[in-house]
């Protein structure tokens, strides 16, 4: 097995296809997906910007319209991105247009490199577990406008920690040199955290070590690019 981690989205990819490519925005774009299709969503079609939701919406007229600018909810939008919003009461049976800063923007770069799925510290355990009789394995950190972020390689290198005797990249190494921490000192110490508790959002922060099953894997319905749950 061969796993690479990219630090940030912008990163070259060694391979030109994997078995497996898990995008990883912790705070909080893959916490909310996982907890979406947890919830019972049908469907999360992660969008780039607030005009392509816009658009987006008016194909899907039924789907609701979630997402954040600056960690604040749009306006005139549904849903914000915090995880607690993603209820069953909220988004069962429901498609959800999802626009943040920097996680659905990763989702969409690596569709062409393999199955795509989505991946917090939430769910990071079952995709270790979906992952183990893949050969080659790329995360892909979502990081923040552009900079590493120490809560995305946090899990990355949680992730690379459930394998033994596998080849790693050098960003493998150094995220999986952290994955000793504890969970919530790194979601409290992080930028991002810390800018999430500033605004009263610090909640968010314990629901995202919230353990969950679900694996969103990212496909193409009729439509568009989805994250769905269920069949592997
Ligand atoms: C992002 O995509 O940048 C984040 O999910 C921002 C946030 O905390 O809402």
């Amino acid at each position: 097995m061969r796993i690479e981690v990219l630090l940030l989205p912008s990163q070259k990819p060694k391979l030109d296809s994997y078995d497996l490519v898990a995008v990883i925005d912790t705070l909080r774009a893959t916490t909310v997906i996982v907890r979406a299709i947890e919830a019972g969503a049908m469907g999360i079609y992660p969008v780039k910007s607030i005009s392509e939701a816009k658009h987006f919406k008016e194909i899907v007229p039924n789907a609701l319209l979630a997402g954040e600018r600056k960690a604040f909810k749009i306006k005139g939008f549904d849903l914000g991105n915090s995880p607690l919003e993603f209820t069953k009461e909220n988004v069962s049976g429901k498609n959800v247009i999802l626009t943040t800063t920097n996680g659905t923007k990763a989702a969409n770069i690596y569709q062409n490199y393999g199955r795509v799925v989505a991946m917090a510290l939430s769910n990071v355990k079952a995709v270790a577990n979906y992952s183990k009789n893949f050969q080659n394995l790329l995360l892909v950190c979502a990081g923040s406008h552009g900079e590493v972020s120490l809560e995305d390689s946090y899990t990355a290198g949680k992730f690379v920690s459930f394998f033994e005797m596998v080849s790693l990249n050098d960003g493998a190494m150094l995220a999986r040199e952290i994955s000793g921490s504890d969970s919530m000192n790194v979601l409290k110490i992080s930028h991002h955290g810390r800018y999430l508790s500033s605004i009263g959002m610090g909640a968010d922060l314990e629901e995202s070590l919230v353990e969950r099953n679900t694996i969103p894997i990212l496909k193409t319905d009729m439509i568009n690019l989805k994250f769905f749950g269920g069949e592997r």
